[in-house]
């Protein structure tokens, strides 16, 4: 190994992962750089989602190499939160009968280090554990606009708040990657706006984002980088004004509307 001072921050070599018969990425090359956006496009079917089932442990893929900060990914998803990778769904994945600040108190638990004993026992040290977890998800919720919400069940939040808390759950964890599948599927334009904010933020408080979106306006608008994946396979990547000005995109892609609902 070459000391390098700036390592990338995921580095994910030759990805292969097959279903059966079904090649649904094949021999993907990804980096995401600290501090960087990096957008991921590509029609439905193309492999987006389970590249990043595989880039959060919750698939291991049949070929290929992923880093994380120039080490090893683990294959446990809880161990890849626990090193700082952490994601929202593209299908909503809440605790419905659970708060708003419960939610992301949920989040947070993979950086509560004390023991089942301290916490049983109620000791100082849980204590004070508790107190700051609810101090940093009282914080979450302030910096996604949430915090009128905190005691609101999950399930009675409208979608797109629902997309932001999960959002805030995931933040929870200190990541220095948060990766996003899809995450104004479903938004008004409003509310999509106000999520390239709240991205950019996200970005400026120290973390990385990997992001999946229909939404050409928001991927181009947001994106440092975009890498564009069809049929599994990464077809080009680069600046968005690279990207959307390359014909195969458009043929692929952005020549098809009826896979971009906007
Ligand atoms: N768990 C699975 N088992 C079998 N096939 C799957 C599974 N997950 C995804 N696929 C298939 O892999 C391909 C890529 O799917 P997906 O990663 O969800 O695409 P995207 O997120 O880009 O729309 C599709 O053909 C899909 O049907
Ligand atoms: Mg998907």
């Amino acid at each position: 190994m070459t000391p390098n001072p700036a390592p990338p921050l995921l580095h994910a070599t030759g990805i292969t992962m097959r279903f059966g018969g079904l090649t649904a990425v094949r021999a993907v090359d990804l980096t995401v750089h600290p501090d960087e956006i990096l957008g991921l496009i590509g029609p439905n079917g193309a492999g987006k989602t389970t590249l990043f089932n595989c880039l959060t442990g919750l698939y291991t893929p049949d070929e290929g190499t992923i880093t994380y900060a120039g080490k090893p990914l683990p294959t446990r998803p809880h161990l890849v939160t626990r090193i700082g990778i952490a994601r929202t769904f593209q299908n909503i994945r809440l605790f419905p009968n659970m708060t708003v600040l419960e939610n992301v108190l949920v989040g947070r638990h993979t950086r509560t280090h004390e023991g089942l004993l301290s916490a049983l026992l109620r000791t100082p040290a849980h204590h004070r554990a508790e107190h700051t977890s609810r101090q940093h998800a009282t914080e979450l919720l302030e910096f996604t606009g949430l915090t009128r919400k905190s005691d609101h069940l999950a399930r009675n939040l409208p979608y797109g708040e629902q997309r932001k808390l999960e959002i805030a759950r995931a933040l929870a964890s200190e990541p220095g990657l948060l990766l996003l599948d899809e995450p104004t599927a479903g938004m008004n334009p409003q509310e999509t706006r106000a999520t390239e904010h709240l991205v950019h933020a996200i970005r400026a408080r120290g973390t990385a984002v990997l992001v999946i979106e229909h939404d050409m306006r928001f991927i181009f608008n947001l994106c440092d980088r975009v890498a564009v994946l069809v049929q599994g396979q990464k077809l080009t990547e680069g600046t968005p004004t690279t990207v959307q000005a390359d014909p195969r995109v458009i043929a692929a892609y952005l020549g098809t509307p009826e896979e971009d609902p906007r």
